[in-house]
C-alpha cells in the first residue's frame, strides 16, 4: 500500500477550498509558489511589500502580502486568491460587479489585490465610510483609477451585503 508524502519541498494549503501541494524552493516566498502553481491573479507587483498587487487572504491571519511570506511557513493553512470571491455557481461576488459596472478597473493589474482588501473591509466594517474604504486601500497601488471609482464601488457593494445595514440619510 504506497501513501502519499509530502516532501520536504512542498507544502499543503487548501486554496478557494481546494485542497493542493505547492513545489517550494529554498527560500521561496508563497507569492511565487503561488504564481509558479499558475494562480496568476496572484500578481508581482513590486516583490517587497509595498503594493499590494500580491495579496491574499492567508488563515487566520487574513489580508496578507504573500511576497513577504515564506511559503514554507504555510503548510496547511488556507489561502484565498481573487477566484475564492466567485460563488458556487460561479457568479460574480458584488464588489466584482460593482467594479465592472463603475469603470473602477482599467489595466486591471492591481484589482485582484484591491478586491481582497475590500473584501477583508466588508468582513470587519458592513457599512464602511468612505474614509475606511480609503484607508483601506492606502496599501493598494493603483496607476490606472485615482481610486475613487475603486471606493465608490466597495461603498456600493457593502450596501448589496446581507449584513449591510441601511445607510443613515446623508451618511455617505
Ligand atoms: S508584490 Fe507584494 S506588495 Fe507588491
Ligand atoms: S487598474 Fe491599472 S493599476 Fe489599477
Amino acid at each position: 500500500m504506497s501513501q502519499e508524502k509530502k516532501s520536504a519541498d512542498s507544502i499543503r494549503v487548501c486554496i478557494n477550498g481546494e485542497r493542493e501541494r505547492l513545489d517550494i524552493e529554498p527560500g521561496e516566498t508563497l507569492m511565487s509558489s503561488l504564481r509558479r502553481a499558475g494562480h496568476y491573479s496572484v500578481k508581482n507587483g513590486c516583490d517587497e511589500g509595498v503594493c499590494g498587487a500580491c495579496n491574499v487572504i492567508l488563515g487566520e491571519e487574513g489580508l496578507t502580502r504573500s511576497c513577504l511570506v515564506p511559503a514554507a511557513s504555510c503548510d496547511g493553512d488556507d489561502v484565498m486568491t481573487v477566484e475564492g470571491l466567485l460563488d458556487d455557481d460561479g457568479r460574480l461576488h458584488p464588489l466584482q460587479e460593482e467594479f465592472l459596472d463603475r469603470g473602477a478597473a482599467q489595466c486591471g493589474y492591481c484589482i485582484p489585490g484591491v478586491l481582497l482588501s475590500g473584501y477583508d473591509l466588508l468582513q470587519r466594517d458592513t457599512v464602511p465610510t468612505e474614509e475606511a474604504i480609503a484607508d483601506a486601500l492606502s496599501g493598494n497601488i493603483c496607476r490606472c483609477t485615482g481610486y475613487v471609482q475603486q471606493i465608490e464601488a466597495i461603498q456600493a457593494a457593502a450596501e448589496r451585503l446581507p449584513d449591510a445595514e441601511p445607510a443613515a440619510e446623508g451618511e455617505h
